[in-house]
């Protein structure tokens, strides 16, 4: 499990010779448990990546805790392997000169694991998210959008993580594509047991996947209600984000956009 609390995060200039700071987290505590699937949602600039980095353990915050099974998430043994990230610049995610297979195999050695044992393991793997073998010596300029990110996708389960970071994973991708890896998530989800966190603009996306939403504005939790109960939202930005994606739904091709 998870554990957020009492997190906070500023950043300081911004601008050259500055020294003001900015704070872009404010007491944000909340839980993850094993095989959920919970998502952050919140406009441009509200805090979700840089959520997502402490998450990651990759930066760490200024006041609060997260800890993963009890230990903190930015002792590096603490994390190993056990959680990983997909991030929405599927093409910067994987060196332009590595091939598939060299992109998937690098966490599996990174943990040591022998080169036969890497070997059947790309196969199983990319067979898993939709790829055959063929894939394995193409570079990522010969791969689709959707395609690199079922790469990007192969590389992160391949580690067997406890949970993925998602930050706009689907959000480039054409809505038929968007569709397809989202239902790809939820496939590995119930064979790996995983627990996601969905960081995402979008709503219609997120109700999709999720079993809870957090919504987040200005680096503050405005509210977690489960999915199921999306309608019920208290919080006026709730609300509003709730209304522009039903109007958003009215107004272009319903078979294009998944229906709330
Ligand atoms: N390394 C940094 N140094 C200074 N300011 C930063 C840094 N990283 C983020 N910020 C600021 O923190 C705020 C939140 O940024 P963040 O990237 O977390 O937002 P976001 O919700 O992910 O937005 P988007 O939906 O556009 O990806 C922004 O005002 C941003 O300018
Ligand atoms: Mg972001």
């Amino acid at each position: 499990m998870l554990t957020v609390n009492q997190v906070e995060k500023s950043y300081t200039g911004g601008k050259l010779f500055s020294s003001k700071s900015k704070q872009v987290l404010h007491h944000i505590s909340f839980t993850l448990e094993p095989g959920e699937v919970l998502g952050i949602i919140g406009e441009s600039g509200s805090g979700k990546s840089t959520l997502g980095r402490l998450l990651l353990g990759i930066e760490k915050p200024d006041r609060g805790t997260i800890q993963f099974e009890g230990r903190d998430i930015g002792e590096r043994a603490g994390r190993k392997g056990k959680i990983s990230a997909v991030f929405q610049d599927y093409t910067s995610s994987i060196h332009p000169f590595y091939s598939v297979e060299k992109a998937v195999a690098e966490p599996l050695k990174l943990q040591g694991r022998k080169h036969a044992d890497i070997d059947h393991k790309i196969d199983r793997l990319l067979h898993e998210v939709g790829l055959d073998s063929s894939y394995r010596k193409k570079y990522p300029h010969e791969l689709s959008g959707g395609q690199a990110q079922r790469v990007c996708i192969a590389r992160a389960v391949s580690t067997d993580p406890q949970y993925i970071l998602l930050d706009e994973a689907v959000s480039s991708l054409d809505a038929s594509v968007q569709f397809q890896i989202l239902e790809l998530l939820k496939k590995l989800k119930e064979t790996y047991g995983m627990s996601y966190i969905f960081i995402t603009h979008d709503l219609q996306a997120a109700a999709y996947l999720c079993d809870r939403m957090m919504f987040i504005r200005s680096g503050h939790i405005e509210e977690i209600i489960s999915a199921r109960r999306l309608n019920e939202v208290q919080s006026e930005y709730a609300k509003a984000m709730l209304q522009m994606a039903l109007r958003l739904t009215d107004s272009r091709d319903r078979k294009e956009r998944i229906i709330l």
